[in-house]
């Protein structure tokens, strides 16, 4: 798996004016890495995902997935919104499997597929619930297993946690590292969470606003495992302090005729 994306421009236009909202994006994702893009609101991070994902066509520049041109969405490419997108009246099962089906995957296969999923994010209990019956945090589990179901080369995650409460999203983060870990897969995670991004990431674009660009690349190095204790590394606060400056800094620039 290769992702890359170059000189990256996307303008929207309105009657009045035209506004900038990414501007010279260049990034890559390598096979198996765990890369965040941290930037404050409005930074343009929601759009280059959805560029990414195909959901929307950039004014300039190229995005390639191993080396083809992305035109559209595909089952490349597997997205977790923030937003918990599951179907309402679908069981848990019926939502993971939903993809596979489309597929064509025949039934037996999918049954299997489904358990393997359900119980890696740990909700194999749940299979024959609805989704208003979960919490978030579980709904958001189910959102997951049902994006690895389709086995996408990467997965894009826009925010994934931010609707849940610090306690919810501290679990989840710890989860979704063990299923990258189980299952090598390519993650790209966009997030305004400074800290969440330190903790799961291998590397960090900080992308600051108006226009959307790439400031700075960081290469998170840490010593030992990815556990909770590592948020009182010293390293880790380094890392987590010097983003926060960074993205303070461009802010005041912004601002420093007021
Ligand atoms: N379809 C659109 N038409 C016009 N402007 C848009 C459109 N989509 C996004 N924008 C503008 O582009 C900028 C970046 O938006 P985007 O949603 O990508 O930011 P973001 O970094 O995801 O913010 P947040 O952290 O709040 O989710 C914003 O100023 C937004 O108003
Ligand atoms: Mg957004």
């Amino acid at each position: 798996m290769h992702l890359e994306v170059s000189q990256l421009h996307k303008q929207f236009s309105t009657k009045q004016d035209v506004f900038v909202a990414l501007k010279d994006i260049n990034i890559h994702v390598e096979g198996g890495e765990f890369v965040c893009v941290v930037g404050a609101s409005g930074s343009g991070k929601s759009t280059l995902l959805r560029l990414i994902a195909g959901l929307d066509m950039p004014t300039a520049g190229e995005i390639k997935v191993d080396g083809l041109p992305v035109v559209g969405p595909g089952s490349d490419r597997g997205i977790v919104f923030q937003n918990y997108t599951l179907y309402p009246w679908m069981t848990v099962a019926d939502n993971v499997g939903f993809g596979l089906k489309l597929q064509g995957i025949a039934t037996a296969k999918r049954r299997q597929q489904v358990a393997y999923y359900l119980e890696m994010v740990g909700l194999s209990q749940f299979a024959k619930a609805l989704p208003k019956q979960l919490s978030g945090g579980m709904k958001q589990r189910v959102a997951i297993a049902r994006t690895l179901a389709s086995q996408p080369k990467i997965l894009l995650m826009d925010e994934p946690f931010g609707a849940l409460d610090v306690q919810t999203k501290e679990v989840m983060q710890q989860f979704l590292l063990q299923v990258w870990r189980r299952t090598s897969t390519t993650i790209l995670m966009i997030t305004h969470d400074v800290e969440e991004a330190v903790f799961l990431s291998q590397r960090i674009y900080v992308l600051t606003a108006r226009p959307g660009t790439v400031k700075k690349e960081f290469e998170i190095e840490l010593p030992g495992e990815r556990t909770y204790q590592i948020k009182r590394n010293p390293q880790f606060q380094d890392y987590k302090d010097e983003i926060i400056k960074l993205l303070r800094l461009s802010d005041t620039e912004k601002y420093e005729f007021l």
